[in-house]
This record gives C-alpha cells, sequence and structure tokens, in this order.
C-alpha cells in the first residue's frame, strides 16, 4: 500500500521561505514514520534532514510534529495514521533545517538543574544501596529521554520564554524523589519560582505527549506540594 507524507522543509541558509514537500511511499505493515523519512531520504531527496538514532525510542533524536502531534517517528506506525501524513519539526522551537530543531535553550535549562546526584560525604566502599520501594517513587520520571516532545507540546512554554518546562521539571523530580540525593532543599529552592512549578497551568498536553507514559503534569504536581511544604516548614536537607 502506498502512503503520501507532507514534509515541511526549510533552509533557512538558503533564503528561501518554509513549505511542504510531498513524498510517495511503498509502506508495508510495521513500517514506523522514520522508516518511512529514510525511504524519502534515500531514495527520493538526498537534502531531507532529520535526527535519528536508535530506532528504539530510548535516544528521543526523532521527535517531531506528526499529524499535529509530538511524537517519536521510530514509534510511530505509519498503519495507526490516517490519510496523508504531515510531518513537522516540534512546535515552539526554533528550525536548524527541516525537521531539525534547536534544542540548545532546553539543554542550556538542563545543565542549571544540575542533572547528577549531589550526595553527602564519602563515597562509599561499594554502591549507595536503595531499596525497591525508594526506587519506585522515581522510577516513571527515571525513564525519560528529553526527547522534549512534552515541552513542544506545552503551550506555556510557547509562550513563556523562562518557563523551565515539563521535561526538565521531570528531571527535577528525577533527584528530588531519589533518597541519595542530598540536595533536595536547594533543588526545590530553584523551581519554587514563576519560571518553575508555579507556571505550570496544568494543561495536561505534555503527559498526552510522553512517549514514556510519564504522568508528567502528576509529576509537576508533586513536585509543587513539596516546594509548598518547604515554603511552609521547611525541607532541611
Ligand atoms: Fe504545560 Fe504540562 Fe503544565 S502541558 S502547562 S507543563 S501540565
Amino acid at each position: 500500500m502506498k502512503r503520501k507524507l507532507r514534509v515541511f522543509r526549510y533552509d533557512p541558509e538558503a533564503g528561501d521561505g518554509p513549505r511542504f514537500q510531498t513524498f510517495e511511499v511503498e509502506a508495508p505493515e510495521g513500517m514506523t514514520v522514520l522508516d518511512a523519512l529514510h525511504v524519502c531520504k534515500e531514495q527520493q531527496d538526498a537534502s531531507l534532514t532529520y535526527r535519528w538514532s536508535c530506532r528504539s525510542f530510548i535516544c528521543g533524536s526523532c521527535a517531531m510534529t506528526i499529524n499535529g502531534r509530538s511524537l517519536l517517528a521510530c514509534k510511530t506506525q505509519l498503519s495507526n495514521l490516517r490519510g496523508t501524513v504531515r510531518i513537522e519539526p516540534l512546535a515552539g522551537m526554533n528550525v536548524i533545517k527541516d525537521l531539525v530543531v534547536d534544542w540548545e535553550p532546553s539543554l542550556a535549562a538542563y545543565r542549571s538543574i544540575t542533572p547528577h546526584l549531589m550526595t553527602d560525604g564519602d563515597p562509599p566502599e561499594t554502591e549507595r544501596i536503595q531499596y525497591p520501594g525508594a526506587r519506585r517513587l522515581y522510577d516513571a520520571a527515571a525513564t525519560c529521554v528529553l526527547c522534549f516532545a512534552c515541552t513542544s507540546a506545552c503551550p506555556v512554554a510557547w509562550t513563556a520564554g523562562g518557563y523551565l518546562g515539563p521535561a526538565i521539571l521531570t528531571k527535577v523530580a528525577r533527584f528530588v524523589e531519589d533518597d541519595r540525593d542530598a540536595a533536595t532543599a536547594r533543588r526545590l529552592d530553584e523551581i519554587a519560582s514563576e519560571d518553575g512549578v508555579w507556571r505550570c497551568r496544568t494543561a495536561f498536553r505534555c503527559t498526552d505527549s510522553c512517549p514514556k507514559d510519564i504522568p508528567i503534569t502528576e509529576t509537576i504536581l508533586r513536585l509543587r506540594r513539596l516546594a509548598a511544604a518547604r515554603a511552609l516548614r521547611g525541607i532541611a536537607r
């Protein structure tokens, strides 16, 4: 069966405006949007540009807007999409070329939250023991692959330039809810701001778009409760 793809094309350096290019591909059972893009590039137009790497929804590279939704191209089956498939870059981000967006502002925000464990005292001889119940608290948040589909789907992130956004807040939760981390108080202070947890308007679009099914809105609301508790009675650690 043949399928049509309408793919966003834009090369700022070429000086031409954005446009859509229509491709037609043979779509066998099991073909993903990423597979279809490979066919377009290899057989029809080698200049088509997009990010991809693992093909297994682990690296987060191939997030793009597919039929109006922020999705991972490697996880999206063509057979689950109706009609001509419209493929655009992630919304709310500057386009570098075609489907490749500039992640640098989001990655700078990620670096700003100190995205690694901060611990007290000397390191143990072997490992830091953690019990399964404690691990379960941040199990979901730990699966985030930083594809930024959630940030792209969030209407607040489109309009409030300084907002940390759902992906970064999920990463903060991953450390705040890890009992080995000793910087909870500092982390909560950093996100208890207008550009942090209080900026979220519980639009839920982040949760709907997450390819890892992380309950992002719920995670942000948990962070809010912890931030409020710290403001009211203090969390010392
Ligand atoms: Fe945006 Fe998600 Fe909050 S979509 S407004 S971060 S619930």
